[in-house]
């Protein structure tokens, strides 16, 4: 007997679905152990014109209904935003049918909520397109690596931002510049903010860290920095000390394993890293596992096609459940681990001051750092006179130490700028 799958949403993801499923009938009718049938597509506005062929009797813009339907053994949620689908999964789960959703913003926020409602209800809950489209991510997280102690993930999960720092970096355009190419180009919104300001690229790191660490964590947990401030001197800066700039989401356990801390910031990694090679829209992830060692995921982070790649995979993994009569892995929260605020993260910072050209000047900026406990790695001066500049590159320090040290320098009379601030990451890496 087939399985019936209700589509929600059927726009960029969703009609990949539905192309993938009916041009792969065969295969994946092979694979589950029974044909997959779509027993209705719930959308907004059914007029509208849809990029694959799409049956007009199995549209309907009354999703409740579709999915309160007694025949429907899978709801798939590629409708986005938090109402009406959280509302939507809810329902499905509450009548025990098994969720497949790509849903990033609304695990971010309320994944508790669903989780609980899937155990509740003995369902399954599969969403590897939340993160990084293509690329598989959460089921090596929460399956493969299930016996391992994940210490680190580390990813660039913006296509759009990754473009965008990426042309920066090769032609020496400007933010807008840049931005204005990507949108021309359609890897960037029209209001690019949810991209530009790391709110896209914060979602998915919650999602990552709960996973890695076993742990509870909201978007609200994340330190979030965009890449509107990253200047062409910031990235000139970058290549001058054999690095490049890119938008990192970075989930870390302490050095005491204690607790972790989860952020998304524009940050300086050398180009000998492997995430530095990661160029135009790409994504990739870089895992650090007590024995499994570094691993790293690389693919395409977006797009309709790919992203419906996930979404099968995890409707035939849902289906084969099903027709076992078993269930996938529930959330795993057990650790209970705190995370830390952002002060208390170890990072260290390029920094290029524009300083008045008079003698102690250095022994001053020194001073600044040493009184926060902030050591000096190296320091280059640039230029003489007036357009004399100070390069300095911190060791790891507490970023409160770092931001408190930054503060001191911009109160003082002899910085008259500061240019520029970096993190730098993955030096023990490259
Ligand atoms: N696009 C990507 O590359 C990508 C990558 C990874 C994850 N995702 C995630 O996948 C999900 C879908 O993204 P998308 O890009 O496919 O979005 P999209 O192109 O905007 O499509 C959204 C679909 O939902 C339908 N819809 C909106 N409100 C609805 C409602 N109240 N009831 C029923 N249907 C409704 C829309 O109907 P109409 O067509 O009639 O307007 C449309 O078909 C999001 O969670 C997104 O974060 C997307």
């Amino acid at each position: 007997m087939a399985l019936k799958v209700a589509l929600l949403g059927c726009g960029v993801v969703g009609s990949q679905v539905i192309r993938l499923m009916r041009e792969q009938a065969d295969d994946l009718a092979a694979r589950v152990g029974a044909p997959l049938e779509l027993a209705g597509v719930a959308v907004r506005r059914p007029g509208r014109r849809r990029d694959t062929d799409v049956d007009p009797a199995l549209l309907t813009t009354d999703a409740e209904a579709l999915v309160a339907r007694d025949d429907v053994d899978i709801v798939v949620e590629v409708i986005g935003g938090i109402e009406p689908a959280r509302s939507l999964i809810l329902a499905a789960m509450k009548g025990g049918k098994s969720v497949v959703t790509a849903n990033k913003a609304l695990l971010a926020e309320d994944g508790a909520t669903v989780h609980a409602a899937a155990r509740a209800n003995g369902a399954d809950l599969y969403f590897e397109a939340a993160v990084a489209g293509a690329i598989p991510l959460i089921r090596p997280l929460r399956e493969s690596l299930a016996g391992d102690r994940v210490h680190r993930v580390m990813g660039i999960v913006n296509g759009t931002t990754n473009y965008i720092l990426d042309k920066m970096d090769s032609t020496g355009a400007s933010f807008s510049d840049a931005l204005e190419e990507a949108q021309a180009l359609g890897y960037a919104e029209a209001d690019p903010t949810a991209d530009v300001e790391g709110f896209d690229a914060a979602a998915k790191a919650a999602i990552l860290a709960k996973i890695a660490f076993h742990s509870r964590v909201t978007a609200a947990d994340v330190h979030r920095e965009g890449i509107t401030e990253v200047t062409a001197a910031d990235v000139a800066g970058a290549r001058a000390m054999g690095c490049v700039i890119k938008l990192l989401a970075i989930c870390a356990r302490s050095d005491d394993g204690r607790s972790f801390g989860v952020r998304v910031h524009p940050a300086m990694i050398p180009r000998s890293h492997p995430l530095a090679g990661v160029r135009e829209a790409y994504n990739a992830v870089f895992v650090e596992a007590e024995s499994a060692g570094r691993l790293m995921f690389y693919g395409a982070g977006a797009g309709g096609a790919p992203t419906a790649s996930a979404v099968l995979g995890d409707i035939v993994a849902v289906a084969r459940n099903h027709l076992a009569g078993t269930r996938g892995p529930e959330e795993s929260t057990y650790a209970d681990l705190a995370v830390h605020p952002m002060g208390e993260t170890v990072t260290r910072y390029h920094v290029s001051l524009d300083v008045a050209d008079k003698p102690g000047v250095l022994a001053r900026v020194a001073d600044m750092f040493a009184r926060q406990d902030v050591s000096i790695q190296t320091v280059r001066q640039e230029g003489h006179g007036d357009d004399a500049q100070l390069v300095l590159v911190t060791h790891r320090a507490d970023d409160a130490a770092l931001s408190a040290t930054i503060q001191g320098l911009r109160e003082m009379d002899i910085v008259r700028d500061v240019v520029s601030v970096m993190r730098v990451e993955g030096e023990d890496i490259a």
